[in-house]
């Protein structure tokens, strides 16, 4: 079923270079990229966006995280895409991520507060419609 999902390359991502290695791994996937920008974050699209994490012990570095540069928003169609791209992403942490993966393969575990793990991707169809009502307003 042809449906919609948010990826966000996150700030570690963009300033490492790897924008350009994640639209590449969507798009030898077969999904398609719809829409696209560069987007500095403010603490109350965050809050919106991370609605289920506002309480977690992690959130103040999270937040500070997403806040340190800009990030590029995506949305991505495609046949079952919001499950396939977790996929292509890999699991939270990079350090256990299977290689093959985006975090797997090019995230860091530097031991800060926050997960720096490149990408972020919707993780239900409800998610996804939600989420790119928030990045693309
Ligand atoms: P993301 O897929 O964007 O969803 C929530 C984010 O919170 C996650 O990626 C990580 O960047 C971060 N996160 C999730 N769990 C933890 C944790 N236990 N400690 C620190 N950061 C976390």
């Amino acid at each position: 079923m042809t449906e919609q999902t948010l990826v966000l390359v996150k700030p570690d991502g963009v300033r490492r270079n790897l924008i350009g290695e994640v639209i590449a791994r969507i798009e030898r996937k077969g999904y398609s990229i719809v829409d696209l920008k560069f987007v500095q974050p403010n603490e109350s699209l965050l809050r919106e966006h991370y609605e289920e994490h506002v309480d977690k012990p992690f959130f103040p570095s999270l937040l500070e995280f997403m806040m340190s540069g800009p990030m590029v928003a995506i949305r991505v169609e495609g046949d079952r895409v919001v499950e396939g791209f977790r996929s292509l992403a890999g699991e939270t942490n990079p350090t256990t991520a299977a290689p093959g993966t985006i975090r797997g393969d090019l995230g860091r575990d530097w031991g800060t507060a926050a997960i720096e793990n490149v990408v972020h991707g919707s993780d239900s169809t409800l998610s996804a419609e939600r989420e790119l009502a928030i990045w693309f307003k």
